[in-house]
C-alpha cells in the first residue's frame, strides 16, 4: 500500500505539520540540531531530494522526518536493533500535529551485525548519529565494511559521535552525574550508586521517548548498562578502521572542550583524548 500513499503524497503533498506545536526538548534537538547539522553535511554532497539514504542507529526517526520534512529529502530507510522508531507516528501527531509520517521514511529491525548489504538497491548515502560508540567493538569491522557494501561507487557516508568515551562526559551517564570524567576516576559502583542517589527531573534535552517506557528506576538501570556496553572508540580509531575497510575521509571535524584536567588523569591519557568530546567524519566510497 506504500505506493497509493507516495501517490496520494505527489498529488496532495505531505499531511500538514506545525512546529509550533513542539514542547519537547528531546524531539526538537534532533527535528532542528541533528537534521541541520546531517543537512549541511550530507546535503553538501548529495542531493537530498533525489537521494537514497540509510540512516544505520535511527532510534526514533525524528531526524529522518526533519530530513524530509524541513531539508526535502524523499527516501530514507532507517535501520536498528531497537524499535524506537515504531513511536514516531504517535510523536509526529503529538509533536507536530501531523496525522502521518511521509511514505518515504521506512524502518527496519535489524540483529546486531546482520549483514544489510544486497538486501535493497545500494544507496547514495548513509548517515549515523549517536551511534557507533554503542555498537560491540568486534562488530565494527564487520559492520562497516558491510555498510561498505551498501553505497553505491562515488556515495558519502556521515558519522557523528557525541560524547566520545574519554571525554568529560564521555560515559552518557551527565544526565545523574555532573563530574567530568567521573567514569575514568571513580568505579563502576561509585558511579552506579550516584545514579541510584539521582532524584528529581534529569535534562529534558536527554530524556528520550523510551523513558516512559522503563520509569524512573528502570531508565538509571537502562542508560547505566548502555555506559557499560560503549566500546570507548576514539576519533583516530573511527578514521582507521572505516578507511581500512575501504572508506576515504573526504572531510572531518573534531570538536574539543575548554576544561581542566583533573591531576589524577594528566600524563594517564592524552590530553587530546580527555578534550575531544565530538568528531564528524564524512567518507566517500
Ligand atoms: C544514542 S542512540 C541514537 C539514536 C539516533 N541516531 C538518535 O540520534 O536519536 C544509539 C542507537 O544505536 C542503536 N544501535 C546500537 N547498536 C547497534 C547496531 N549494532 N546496529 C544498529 N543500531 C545499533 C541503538 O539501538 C540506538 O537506537
Amino acid at each position: 500500500m506504500s505506493w497509493m500513499l507516495r501517490l496520494q503524497e505527489r498529488l496532495c503533498g505531505l499531511a500538514p505539520w506545525d512546529a509550533r506545536c513542539i514542547t519537547d526538548e528531546w524531539f526538537r534537538a534532533h527535528f532542528d540540531y541533528a537534521a541541520d547539522v546531517v543537512q549541511q553535511w550530507v546535503g553538501g554532497v548529495l542531493d537530498l531530494p533525489t537521494a537514497r539514504l540509510l540512516n544505520f542507529g535511527c532510534g526514533d526517526g525524528i531526524t529522518d522526518l526533519a530530513l524530509m520534512l524541513r531539508h526535502g529529502a524523499t527516501a530514507i530507510h532507517g535501520v536498528d536493533i531497537r524499535r524506537e522508531y515504531a513511536k514516531l507516528p504517535s510523536i509526529a501527531r503529538e509533536q507536530l500535529g501531523m496525522s502521518r509520517i511521509p511514505a518515504g521514511m521506512t524502518f527496519e529491525t535489524i540483529t546486531p551485525g546482520a549483514p544489510l548489504a544486497g538486501k535493497w538497491p545500494l544507496v547514495d548515502g548513509i548517515m549515523s548519529w549517536s551511534t557507533f560508540e554503542h555498537v560491540q567493538r568486534d562488530q565494527l569491522v564487520p559492520i562497516f565494511s558491510d555498510l561498505h557494501a551498501c553505497l553505491r561507487p562515488g556515495g558519502y557516508f556521515f558519522i557523528q559521535i557525541e560524547p566520545l568515551f574519554f571525554s568529560p562526559f564521555g560515559s552518557h551517564l551527565k544526565r545523574y552525574d555532573d563530574v567530568p570524567w567521573h567514569h575514568l576516576l571513580a568505579t563502576e559502583a561509585e558511579l552506579w550508586s550516584v545514579i541510584q542517589a539521582h532524584q528529581g527531573p534529569i535534562d529534558a534535552s536527554e530524556t528520550d521517548f523510551g523513558f516512559a517506557d522503563f520509569g524512573v528506576d528502570g531508565y538509571k538501570k537502562f542508560v547505566f548498562n548502555e555506559y557499560r556496553a560503549l566500546n570507548r572508540l576514539t576519533a583516530d580509531e573511527l578514521v582507521e578502521i572505516t578507511t581500512g575497510v575501504g572508506f576515504h575521509v573526504v572531510r572531518q571535524v573534531r570538536r574539543h572542550v575548554e576544561m581542566e584536567i583533573p591531576a589524577a588523569l594528566r600524563g594517564k591519557y592524552p590530553d587530546e583524548l580527555l578534550l575531544n568530546n565530538e568528531v564528524f567524519l564524512l567518507l566517500g566510497k
